[in-house]
């Protein structure tokens, strides 16, 4: 995964959204007591928290250490581990596995399906949401004008994101054997928490690889200038939002 090294107390002060919109996931997933089920980039664990309620047996795996650490000071009774989605085993088959806000940032979406499906138990299903196409494309689209107007060459290769269609998504999923019994795209224009600074601690949290190797100065004016574009669109009474638009999906492996 692009992002390994997170400031989780920043993460779970400011981007709470993350796993409070996440939560509604979980209607999709329906776990059962008794349940083995992965939560794929859990994150400090809060929905690996809720999956436990229902009484399945669920481990949270994330490549990020801090992530973990945070994570299993949150639920000391949940087994979490450090692993890459694009390259995981379990030792059991799995019933479910479930991940939130996570695959877009997998830009080898293949590789994490083919985990995902070696991991499911003929009949165990995947349930996903993540950014689908167009996600955050008022953000993007700012972003990539203000690094070419300084000079920077293909700031596109420096994206982080995978931000798929669902006929894409749904595609990748068949070629594995999947059943896709549910997709979907929406919008979800999504409050951003700090008030007047809200836009430049998300851009902070969840685009710095765009800024990777700018110096401090440039790094500072870039973000000003994406902010100060944006605020028309995205800024209202005091608190800005961003412009996201999910993908879920659930399928089963046959
Ligand atoms: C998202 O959750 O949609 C998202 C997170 C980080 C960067 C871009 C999008």
């Amino acid at each position: 995964m692009a992002q390994n090294s997170w400031n989780t107390a920043l993460y779970e002060e400011q981007h709470a959204f993350v796993w409070q919109y996440g939560e509604s996931l979980l209607e999709l997933l329906v776990p059962k007591a008794g349940e083995r089920i992965l939560d794929l980039g859990c994150g400090t664990g809060q929905l690996t928290g809720k999956i436990a309620e229902s009484g399945a047996f669920v481990q949270g795996i994330d490549s990020s250490l801090s992530m973990i650490s945070t994570a299993k000071v949150n639920y000391p009774h949940i087994n979490f581990a450090v692993a890459d989605a694009r390259d995981f085993q379990v030792e059991q088959p799995l019933d479910a596995v479930f991940s939130n806000a996570v695959l877009h940032w997998i830009k080898q979406p293949d590789a994490a399906i083919d985990c995902v499906e070696k991991a499911l138990s003929p009949g165990g299903r995947f349930v996903a949401e993540f950014g689908g196409k167009g996600n955050v494309g008022a953000i993007a689209r700012t972003l990539l004008s203000v690094l070419s107007e300084i000079g920077l060459g293909e700031p596109q290769s420096l994206n982080p994101w995978y931000f798929p269609s669902v006929g894409e998504y749904a595609g990748l999923l068949e070629n594995h054997g999947f059943d896709v019994v549910y997709a979907v795209l929406f919008d979800r224009p999504t409050p951003l928490a700090g008030g007047s600074a809200g836009m430049v601690n998300w851009i902070e949290m969840f685009a710095g690889e765009f800024l990777s190797g700018l110096s401090p100065e440039v790094r500072s004016h870039v973000i000003k200038q994406v902010e100060e574009r944006l605020r028309s669109a995205l800024y209202r009474d005091g608190n800005w939002s961003a412009d996201y638009r999910r993908i879920r999906v659930v399928a089963v492996n046959k």
